[in-house]
């Protein structure tokens, strides 16, 4: 075992940061199958991060809830009596057990199957079975309420949580970048999330997923089956040569095909009804097929002049991408280092009539989710690149993430938005990579804020 794996075995910062060579591009393939290193993650990202919890459509009424995942901390977003929206560990005070076991629905309160113990909606404990008898009333409820997130707050209804109370405010953490990545989603209006969220398991570590979605490399090769299918126009869809890519504090990022600055600077000068009649008008010409839809005005004021003009995707760090053009959520769920679990959320304007919503869900699932042809291809690569770093030899070998290094420059308007104009890349994954040590090696919140790295100016 040399230095370097007893390290990351012990994951002290040193070796922690020596996973990734951003000057080169290198990436050292066993931050995919490390167990140390997986247990870290959780600790040092996901309960000190802002996670994704769902959108308020989905619990609109007192007693709706859903479950999600914090890490492997499993939580209840609940509407209170009060009204508001409560982030609960699903785990019992008096044993641990799990208090609801359906996935989403509707509750009075929470009653522990194990011995009735019985919770609030707001977490309090509001019944022992057997307090006098058993407990002689020696026992203080106040003190056994469920544990809360420490922090939940919304941006435009899509509700996010920590449990680190020392985590920035969520607008804060979100910043310019991950602000203009969510309003592709949230400019959209009114919307709701199509109910029967998708969930599946990919053998692969949760990192290589995150990686694939900044990944336009692979689009016209692993995927050209659904380009003979005729589902996608891949170069249209691709846009090899004209990318951008906006880096953000704290690991978001977005990247992909952007709008032509010609193009845009017609699209500014256009009515939200002359932007509908437009996109109607492109569907009909697409004959099925994957199409430009133009944002309406509101996503100008949302994403800023020049995020105004991407299309690409958005990883609001560490693992939620808004796909499908703004119409769906995925979240990456890890569960340990060689297991993920993909849910896809569909989020659609209330106003759209029954045959649109019915056409895009089709879409939508046959793009990605477990019937999708997308996914089916990119699961077997990214289950078969974890399963590689599990060899001795094959583990000891570098990811290559080298693609357009050095060849690019940031630019920056008068606002302080930051971008990078450019051909297909790897400047999301270097970023990504980058970020993921920067948590890492970070003790606490106060310790990521004065060391991560700042975000690139110049030539990266
Ligand atoms: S574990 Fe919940 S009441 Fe005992
Ligand atoms: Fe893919």
């Amino acid at each position: 075992m040399d230095a370097r794996e007893e390290g990351v075995r012990a994951c002290n910062k040193e070796a922690i940061k020596s996973c990734f060579d951003s000057e080169k591009g290198l990436l050292d393939r066993r931050i995919f199958v490390d167990q140390d290193l997986y247990d870290l993650e959780m600790k040092n990202i996901f309960a000190r991060a802002w996670n994704f919890m769902c959108h308020e459509s989905q619990i609109p009424e007192i007693g709706d809830y859903f479950i999600n995942y914090i890490g492997e901390d499993q939580v209840i977003i609940v509407r209170d009596k009060s009204g508001e929206v409560q982030v609960l560990l699903n785990s019992c005070r008096h044993r641990g057990n799990a208090l609801c076991r359906a996935e989403q629905g509707n509750a009075k309160s929470f009653v522990c199957s194990y011995h009735g113990w019985h919770f609030a909606l707001d977490g309090e404990l509001i019944g022992v079975p057997g307090m006098s008898p058993f407990y002689r009333k020696d026992f203080d409820k106040s003190q056994w309420g469920l544990v809360k997130a420490a922090q939940v707050d919304n941006f435009h209804g899509f509700y996010f949580a920590t449990l680190d109370p020392d985590a920035p405010s969520l607008p804060d953490y979100l910043g310019d970048v991950g602000r203009t990545g969510l309003a592709m989603i949230a400019s959209r209006g009114d919307v709701e999330v199509v109910d029967g969220i998708q969930k599946n398991t990919i053998d692969c570590n949760w990192k290589i997923a995150v990686d694939n979605l900044f990944d336009w490399y692979h689009v016209a090769y692993s995927h050209a089956s659904a380009g003979e299918a005729g589902v996608l126009d891949l170069a249209a869809v691709t846009q090899a040569n004209d990318q951008m890519v906006m880096l953000g504090e704290y690991g978001h990022a977005i990247s992909g095909p952007a709008i032509k600055q010609e193009m845009q600077d017609e699209i500014v000068g256009m009515s939200d009804d002359e932007r509908k009649q437009w996109n109607k008008e492109e569907a009909a010409r697409s004959n099925g097929r994957v199409t430009r839809a133009l944002r309406m005005k509101a996503a100008e004021e949302m994403m800023g002049p020049a995020g105004a003009r991407s299309i690409g995707h958005p990883n609001i760090f560490p693992n939620l991408w808004i796909a499908t053009g703004g119409s769906q959520l995925c979240l990456r769920l890890p569960r340990g280092p060689q297991m993920t679990e993909l849910w896809w959320f569909t989020v659609l304007p209330k106003d759209q009539t029954p045959e649109e919503r019915r056409m895009t869900v089709r879409f939508n699932s046959h793009l990605f989710g477990p019937a999708g042809l997308l996914e089916q291809d990119d699961g077997e690569n990214w289950s078969q690149s974890t399963r590689a770093a599990r060899g001795v030899v094959g583990g000891s070998y570098p990811h290559n993430l080298s693609m357009a290094l050095g060849h690019d420059e940031v630019k920056e308007d008068p606002s302080g938005q930051k971008w990078i104009e450019t051909r297909i890349n790897e400047h999301g994954q270097r970023w990504t990579y980058q970020a993921w040590m920067d948590w890492m090696a970070a003790d606490s919140w106060a310790d990521l804020k004065a060391n991560h790295t700042p975000v690139p100016t110049g030539r990266v």
